[in-house]
C-alpha cells in the first residue's frame, strides 16, 4: 500500500517532489508519517481530511489506551480528603500540575498553575477577578476571541475603559508603532491589562512575544491567551513572562476535552478578587458569622470538584506531545501551510484573476498553521462560506467557516465598519439571529473559510484540500455547482472534477 504522502504525491503529479524540493526541511519531520500510521490510523481509515486542527487537535490510540488503563488500574476518590483513594487522586492531579508547569518550561517559583474547564473559564477567572476601577483600562488587540472580548463586560461594569488595537489586512498584523502608541496610554498607578492572542484563531497571525515585556515596562498587566498557538508552536515561560496564559487541552492534543489552565505568576495572581467562593476554594466559612475566608494560591479558584478522572490524561498527552516533538510539529506545519497558501494564490480563473483572497500573512516567520481566506469567483465577488463548508463535508474534509468567534478579526478582513454594525444592531435592539445579521451586510460576505494543520497533518491532507479548492475555479459566485445536484455523491467519486 503506497504511503499517504506518495498517495498525495500521484494525485497531483509530481507534486509530493516539488514539494520537497521547496521545502526539503520537512524531511526532517517525516517520522510524523509514522506517528501518523500508528497513532491516528482512523483518519485514513475512515478517508476523513481532517483540516481543523485549530478548533481542535486530535488525540493519539495510545493516548486513550493509557488512561482507560490508568483508570482501570486505579481506584479514584473525590480529592482533597485523607483517605487512600482520595489522597491517590490528589496525588495525580497535583503532579499532573507539576507537569504543566515543566511542559511550558515555567518554574513553580514564579508561576500557579490553575485548572478550569477551559480556556474560556481561564480567561473568565481574570475577568471576573481582575481588579478594575473607575478609568482604569483594558486593552486589547482586534483579533481576539469572544472569550477574551467577553472581559470588556467585567472592565465596565467597574468603570475602567476598554480600548481597541487594530490589525491591518490584508496580512492582519499590528503596527509596532501604533502599538507603542496604545501601550503609552496604561493609567499611572492604576490596574492596566493587556490582553492579546499568542496566535489569532482567525489569521494564523503570532504576534509577537516581546509584546510581553515591552507591555509590562509600560505598566500593563499581560494576558496571553495562547489556546491556538499552543497545540503546534512551543510557549517557553522560562523565556516569556506573561502575568497570566490561557489554554485548553484539547487543542494541545485532543483528549481530554472539558480540561484547560490558567497558569498565573504569583503576584498578578494575588491581584484578583473572586467575586464568589465555593466549595474547595476556601479553608473556612460560615452561615452565622456571614464569613469565608479564601484558600491560598490555586485552590482559590478551582470550584468544586476538579475533573479528577480526566486530569491525568493531560500528563499523558503532554508526554505524546513531547514525545513527537514541539519543534518538529511546527516546522511540518508550517511548510504545509506555506505550500498551501502559496498554491491557493496560485490558482487563478481564466480572466486571470485570484481564486482567494487570503487573510493573514503570506510569510511563515509570522505564522502558524492556521489559513484564512475565502474564495472569490472570477468578478471578484466572495462565495457563500457556508456553502463551501458544506461541499467540503461531502468530501469528507473537516473544515471551519464563519468568523470562528473572533469579530474584531473578521470585521477588519472584510472591511466592515463601525457604522455598518451599528446600523445593524440598531436595527435589531431587542435580539438578531445570525441569520438576520448576515442578511444586513450580505453584500460584503460575513466569514471566511479556515483551514487548520496539526500534529497529524500530511501532504495527502493538503493536496486533498487543494484538489477541492481548484474546483471552484471559474465558477460564479451565485451558481451551485452540478455536484449540489447530487448530495449522496460518494467522496470518492467527486474527487475529480475541477484538478488543474
Ligand atoms: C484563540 C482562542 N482563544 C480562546 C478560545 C476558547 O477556547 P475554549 O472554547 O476551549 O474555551 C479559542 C477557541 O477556539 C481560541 O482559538
Amino acid at each position: 500500500m503506497s504511503r499517504p504522502e506518495e498517495r498525495g504525491g500521484a494525485l497531483a503529479e509530481g507534486s509530493y517532489e516539488e514539494f520537497l524540493a521547496r521545502h526539503p526541511e520537512y524531511r526532517s519531520t517525516l517520522e510524523l508519517d509514522e506517528l501518523r500510521a500508528r497513532e491516528f490510523s482512523r483518519l485514513d481509515d475512515s478517508g476523513q481530511i481532517y483540516l481543523d486542527y485549530t478548533g481542535g487537535s486530535l488525540y493519539g490510540s495510545s493516548q486513550v489506551r493509557s488512561h482507560e488503563r490508568f483508570l482501570l488500574d486505579n481506584v479514584l476518590g473525590n480529592p482533597h480528603s485523607s483517605n487512600p483513594t482520595s489522597r491517590a487522586a490528589t496525588e495525580r492531579v497535583e503532579s499532573c500540575r507539576r507537569r504543566v508547569l515543566e511542559f511550558f518550561n515555567g518554574s513553580p517559583e514564579e508561576y500557579a498553575v490553575i485548572f478550569t474547564a477551559n480556556a474560556s473559564h481561564a480567561l473568565k477567572l481574570v475577568g471576573e477577578s481582575y481588579p478594575f476601577e473607575p478609568g482604569d483600562r483594558f486593552l486589547l488587540t482586534f483579533d481576539n476571541h469572544n472569550s477574551v472580548n467577553g472581559i470588556r463586560e467585567f472592565d465596565r461594569a467597574h468603570g475602567a475603559e476598554t480600548t481597541y488595537v487594530p490589525v491591518v489586512p490584508p496580512a492582519m498584523v499590528v503596527d509596532e508603532a501604533t502599538l507603542d502608541e496604545y501601550l503609552a496610554t496604561a493609567r499611572p498607578g492604576g490596574h492596566n491589562l493587556f490582553a492579546y492572542p499568542a496566535q489569532s484563531n482567525f489569521s494564523g497571525v503570532q504576534h509577537p512575544l516581546e509584546w510581553i515585556e515591552r507591555a509590562q515596562s509600560h505598566g500593563w498587566d499581560v494576558l496571553l491567551d495562547a489556546a491556538a498557538y499552543v497545540g503546534t508552536s512551543r510557549l517557553d515561560l522560562g523565556r516569556w513572562h506573561p502575568d497570566y496564559v490561557a489554554v485548553s487541552f484539547y487543542k494541545m492534543f485532543g483528549y481530554p476535552t472539558g480540561v484547560g489552565v490558567l497558569i498565573a505568576r504569583w503576584p498578578a495572581l494575588r491581584k484578583l478578587h473572586r467575586p464568589w467562593f465555593a466549595g474547595g476554594t476556601i479553608t473556612v466559612a460560615s452561615v452565622q458569622a456571614d464569613s469565608h475566608v479564601l484558600a491560598a494560591g490555586a485552590a482559590a479558584f478551582e470550584d468544586g470538584t476538579l475533573d479528577y478522572a480526566n486530569i491525568p490524561a493531560v500528563a499523558t498527552g503532554l508526554a505524546f506531545l513531547a514525545e513527537a516533538g514541539m519543534e518538529r510539529i511546527r516546522c511540518r506545519v508550517l511548510c504545509l501551510a506555506s505550500w498551501l497558501i502559496d498554491r491557493l494564490l496560485d490558482l487563478r480563473h481564466a480572466n486571470g484573476r485570484r481564486l482567494v483572497l487570503l487573510y493573514g500573512p503570506r510569510a511563515s516567520d509570522r505564522r502558524g498553521g492556521t489559513v484564512t481566506f475565502n474564495f472569490c469567483d472570477a468578478d471578484g465577488q466572495l462565495l457563500d462560506h457556508e456553502l463551501i463548508e458544506e461541499q467540503a463535508g461531502r468530501r469528507r474534509i473537516s473544515l471551519r467557516t464563519g468568523c470562528f468567534c473572533n469579530p474584531g478579526a473578521g470585521e477588519m478582513a472584510l472591511g466592515i465598519s463601525r457604522d455598518e454594525l451599528v446600523s445593524c444592531f440598531g436595527q435589531r435592539p431587542d435580539g438578531m439571529t445570525y441569520e438576520e445579521f448576515r442578511t444586513c451586510i450580505d453584500h460584503k460576505g460575513t466569514g471566511a473559510v479556515r483551514v487548520s494543520l496539526g500534529i497529524a497533518s500530511n501532504f495527502h491532507d493538503v493536496q486533498e484540500f487543494l484538489r477541492f479548492a481548484a474546483s471552484f475555479v471559474d465558477r460564479p459566485a451565485g451558481s451551485r455547482h452540478a455536484e449540489d445536484a447530487r448530495p449522496e455523491r460518494d467522496a470518492a467519486e467527486s474527487g475529480g472534477d475541477g484538478v488543474s
